[in-house]
């Protein structure tokens, strides 16, 4: 865990967190229905933290990520962040503050080849931001362009070049360059690795955890690779259908998984602990649809320990604490499940 994490200070609150996307249905698009990718979420971000966001497709987290950088509009609940002069609701910032929020935030996308335009080159790319972000001289702008080139671990002179003529994983690296020019503070990455083969990974993981250090970054890392979220977070919050139901410190999250889904989800990774109970929870079915989410829990039509309470009454993210640390988990069962961890 790092050092900073320590004073805990918190930069990003989510308070009741709900976005829904409408869909028309009926003839005249009368009877609206809303599918609810993120549904009542709370949580804290701290400064300095690698928060990871795991969660089988479709659950919800690149809408939550979406929703805190502005690009969709919350339903519903608050985002406050701790700007320089005090707390603020992102969610309904003024235009100047809007700006400023969006030089705080920036986010890295799976695909770089979607964020990065064929036609430009890396300069042309990278200088765009710098300009809006008021950097008018050129030459200073070749100089920033080639220093963050350097800190992706890249050559100045491929600046000039095009995308296409990079490999997965220089695009990626160039991806970060890009999203680390307006100086932010909190990136988002959702699932910035999981298109690259395994030994480039390790090497854009490691690049991420040296620049979050020497630029005191924070990270929301989305992924639905366990493996990668083990060896990045500082905690983990686990989503399913648009729902945080577990979070905890990463270590901890690892050794008590309390949350059935939670169990599981990683107990289809292969783990190399002996601690672990090995036996293999197979999921049944699918996502449900978030537009027509099972009642009471959630989870309970795919839950092996579905009681009838489950399919009544919905749980709630509760607080608990394992050898002295804070463990969340939204469960009915969540005591019996402490006892057995
Ligand atoms: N722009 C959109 N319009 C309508 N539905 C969407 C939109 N984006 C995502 N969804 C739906 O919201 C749910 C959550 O999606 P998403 O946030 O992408 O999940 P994840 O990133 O965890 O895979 C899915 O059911 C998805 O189909
Ligand atoms: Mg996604």
């Amino acid at each position: 865990m790092s050092n900073n994490l320590r004073e805990k200070e918190v930069l990003l609150t989510l308070n009741g967190l709900a976005t829904y996307f409408p869909i028309k249905k009926g003839l005249f698009g009368k009877n609206t229905q809303y599918v609810k990718a993120v549904n009542n979420v709370d949580l804290t971000i701290y400064k300095g933290e690698t928060l990871g966001l795991v969660g089988e497709s479709g659950c919800g987290k690149t809408t939550l990520g979406k929703t805190i950088l502005q690009l969709y509009k919350p339903t519903a609940g608050e985002m406050i962040y701790s700007f320089e002069d005090g707390p603020k609701n992102l969610a309904n910032l003024s235009k100047e503050e809007m700006n400023v929020a969006r030089q705080k935030m920036q986010i890295v996308f799976q695909d770089p080849q979607s964020s990065l335009n064929p036609a430009f080159t890396v300069y042309q790319s990278l200088s765009d931001p710098l300009k809006k972000f008021g950097i008018k001289s050129r030459k200073e702008r070749r100089q920033i362009v080639g220093d963050l080139l350097e800190a992706v671990n890249m050559r100045r002179e491929y600046m000039d070049r095009y995308p296409n003529e990079f490999s997965g994983g220089q695009r990626q690296r160039i991806g970060i360059a890009r999203a680390l020019c307006v100086n932010p503070e909190l990136v988002i990455c959702d699932e910035a690795v999981s298109a690259l083969d395994v030994s480039i990974q390790a090497q854009v993981l490691n690049l991420l955890m040296k620049l979050k250090e020497e630029r005191g970054l924070t990270y929301i890392f989305i992924t639905h690779d366990l493996s990668v979220v083990e060896y990045i977070s500082d905690r983990v919050a686990v989503m399913y259908l648009g729902r945080v139901v577990e979070l905890a410190e990463s270590e901890d999250l690892f050794a008590n998984r309390l949350h059935p889904y939670t169990q599981a989800l990683f107990s289809a990774i292969p783990v190399a602990d002996i601690n672990h109970n090995k036996k293999r929870i197979v999921l049944k079915g699918d996502v449900p649809s978030p537009a027509n989410p099972p009642s009471g829990c959630h989870f309970h039509k795919r839950c092996f320990m579905c009681k009838e309470v489950c399919k009544e009454k919905e749980p709630e993210l509760r607080r608990f604490e394992i050898d002295g640390k804070e463990h969340y988990v939204a469960c009915h069962f969540a005591e019996e499940n402490i006892k057995n961890a």
